[in-house]
């Protein structure tokens, strides 16, 4: 085929939504540059059609999503699908925790190979670590470099809803969840734990959650799961052996708090006497979201002063409130 019919051919492949006809007008393209040298522009090209990984794995991108879940009750939505685009180096960890984040995107893409092994990827991920330190960003992160959404399960619509309907939402959910490949994210997971330890509650509830952990170990299909929770502690062994994978999420040590401030102080220039590393060392015990909050208080101080530099003031001016709020937060006001 000429190359202007090659063109025409994905054209007219998006438009009727075909996968297949699209794949094979994309290879037959990549072949072409090939057979005329052009090696840097078919390398470039086929990491472009094999980056998104939902495609390698089978799915079909082109269909539409089937319909959102809702509670048959009230209408609400049961799950949220959501786009987007974090960059990986944006997310400051310990080494430890990136690399078994990075393991596991690493089993998934490789799950092929793992296959014909008869080995499976890991699949179900809990992490788990204190507020603010990066357990959601690193779902959103994993789901930029996969170029797969996430579905965004919201518990709070499937529990809330009339007793009754819950079970037949959770159905729904895991149906939706099944049918595709995404990034399935159960955050704030300890909800379920709380729940089948409360004694007050009717036994109801405790069936449903029993009923959502044997969905969970039956789960079909390629997805990848996280369960995200800052109370570790309420989640009791059976829940925990459901996961291929625990990872947990630690406060930030000094350098990563450093860092941290340098990252989130970027979109100004900064005074010579505003000292980074004072910073970083009397902010033991912050969060990298805290750490983050001051230092949009502190950029949003000069630039409503119409200054484009950063000054000592600023930022200390940020982090002493910082630091009254949490004593109002622990009742120490
Ligand atoms: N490790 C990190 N590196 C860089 N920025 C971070 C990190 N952790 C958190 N942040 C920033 O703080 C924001 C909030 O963090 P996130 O929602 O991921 O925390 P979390 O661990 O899920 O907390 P929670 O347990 O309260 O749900 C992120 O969107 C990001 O901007
Ligand atoms: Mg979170």
């Amino acid at each position: 085929m000429t190359h202007s019919e090659l063109i025409k051919q994905l054209f007219l492949s998006f438009h009727s939504k075909d996968d297949d006809a699209f794949m094979q007008a994309a290879r037959a393209y990549i072949e072409r540059e090939k057979r005329k040298k052009h090696t840097i522009v078919a390398k470039d090209l086929e990491k472009a059609l094999y980056q998104t990984g939902s495609v390698s794995r089978g799915q079909k991108r082109f269909k539409s999503n089937p319909p959102i879940p809702r509670d048959t009750e009230k209408g609400f939505p049961l799950l949220e699908i959501q786009h987007f685009d974090v960059d990986f180096e944006a997310l400051l960890l310990a080494e430890r925790t990136k690399s078994q984040l990075e393991r596991i995107m690493l089993e998934f893409k490789d799950a092929d190979v793992l296959a014909t092994y008869n080995l499976e990827p890991k699949k179900k991920i809990l992490l788990c670590g204190k507020p603010g330190t990066g357990k959601t960003f690193s779902v959103q992160a994993i789901s930029s470099i996969l170029h797969i959404p996430v579905v965004y399960i919201r518990f709070d619509a499937i529990i809330s809803s009339y007793l009754g309907e819950t079970a037949g939402n959770l159905r729904k959910v895991f149906d939706f969840i099944e049918n595709g490949t995404w990034i399935v994210l159960f955050d704030e997971f300890d909800i379920i734990g709380k729940n089948r330890d409360d004694h007050h509650e009717h036994g109801e509830i405790k069936r449903v959650v029993n009923n959502f952990l044997q969905m969970l170990d039956n789960i079909k299909g390629d997805s990848l799961l996280f369960a995200a929770t800052n109370h570790q502690n309420i989640l009791d062994t059976a829940i925990w052996r459901r996961f291929d994978a625990v990872i947990d999420y630690e406060l930030p040590d000094e350098a990563t708090r450093q860092t941290l401030f340098e990252h989130y102080l970027k979109p100004l220039k900064r005074d010579k006497n505003l000292n980074i590393s004072q910073a970083a060392k009397q902010s033991n015990g912050l969060s990298p979201a805290d750490i983050k909050m001051i230092a949009i208080e502190a950029l949003k101080s000069a630039i409503i002063d119409h200054r484009d530099t950063l000054s000592a003031d600023d930022l200390e001016s940020a982090i002493v409130q910082f630091n009254r709020r949490e004593q109002v937060k622990r009742g120490n006001v």
